[in-house]
């Protein structure tokens, strides 16, 4: 992991829509995270996206949905992304450097919020690769665990490397001087990989259908009645956890309509 945390080497640009990264670290070859300042009028709720990008070379903003992967309260904002070699935005954005100009439109949105769900007792947070950034600052929102007795965080990966920002930021959790109190013994963390060896493998959807993810974790199996949940991965992981979900009696809640469950795509890939 190497971060980057320098004397920004330009000033602040003065594009619109433009905020300044203040450091960048580097996870994987596939993986990196960056944070920027954040415009003193943007308000956010926890799971939320906004649209960030660079200029792109004909002189137009070349944007893309991020979610936000810092907490509401915090002074600056964060994003967690994958580096696609010949993606448009994060070919050059796994570039930057502290003190670059970052284009954020500052308008929030999204389903991936506590408000699309009715009251409930336990909350799956369900996430593969980059998916996991929503629930980073959702785990750091006092609301989620003032809402539910137990949260399960399910987050899957190919490698163990890529886990890692997901690991740090839960290992954090209990040391946290907002949260660390409200978080008691209330998180299940259950990371898995599926193509290199570690203690907990296999797919999310294969061990929430086996039910091995109960069984090793002691709890019982989804309850509509109880169980809330929170998908956000690619496509094809999405729409096979909706299955999932949908057969054991939960459905898809919005802002407008609350129910069980919510979804959203890890955007960039
Ligand atoms: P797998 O290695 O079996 O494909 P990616 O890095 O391609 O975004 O994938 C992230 C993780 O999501 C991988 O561990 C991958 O498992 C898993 N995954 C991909 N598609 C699905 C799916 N449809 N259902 C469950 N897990 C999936």
């Amino acid at each position: 992991m190497t971060v980057t945390q320098a004397t920004p080497r330009k000033a602040t640009p003065t594009l619109p829509d433009a905020q300044t990264v203040t450091s960048v670290t580097h996870y994987t070859d596939r993986l990196f995270a960056f944070r920027c300042t954040r415009p003193r009028s943007l308000r956010f709720r926890s799971g939320e996206f906004v649209m960030i990008g660079l200029m792109g070379d004909n002189g137009k903003p070349l944007l893309r949905a991020y979610s936000i992967a810092s907490p509401s309260w915090d002074e600056e904002l964060e994003f967690y992304s994958i580096k696609v070699p010949d993606g448009p935005l994060t070919s050059k954005l796994q570039h930057i450097q502290p003190g670059d100009a970052l284009i954020l439109r500052p308008k929030p949105v999204g389903t991936l919020v506590l408000d699309a769900l009715l009251p409930g007792k336990r909350l799956w947070m369900l996430a593969t690769g980059t998916g996991i950034a929503p629930f980073a600052s959702l785990l750091r929102d006092p609301e989620t665990w003032e809402k539910y007795e137990q949260v399960i965080v399910m987050h899957t990966c190919r490698d163990v490397d890529e886990l890692t920002y997901g690991r740090n930021l839960i290992e954090a959790l209990p040391e946290d001087p907002l949260i660390g109190e409200l978080v008691g013994g209330k998180l299940l963390y259950y990371p898995t990989t599926t193509r290199e060896k570690s203690a907990h493998m296999g797919r999310i959807t294969d061990n929430l259908t086996s039910g091995k993810v109960f069984a090793d974790l002691g709890i019982p199996p989804l309850n509509p009645g109880f169980d809330r949940a929170m998908v956000c991965g690619s496509l094809a992981f999405n729409l096979d956890v909706k299955a999932i979900l949908e057969a054991a009696g939960l459905r898809e809640g919005a802002n407008s309509d609350p129910a069980e469950y919510v979804v959203e795509k890890a955007f960039v890939d």
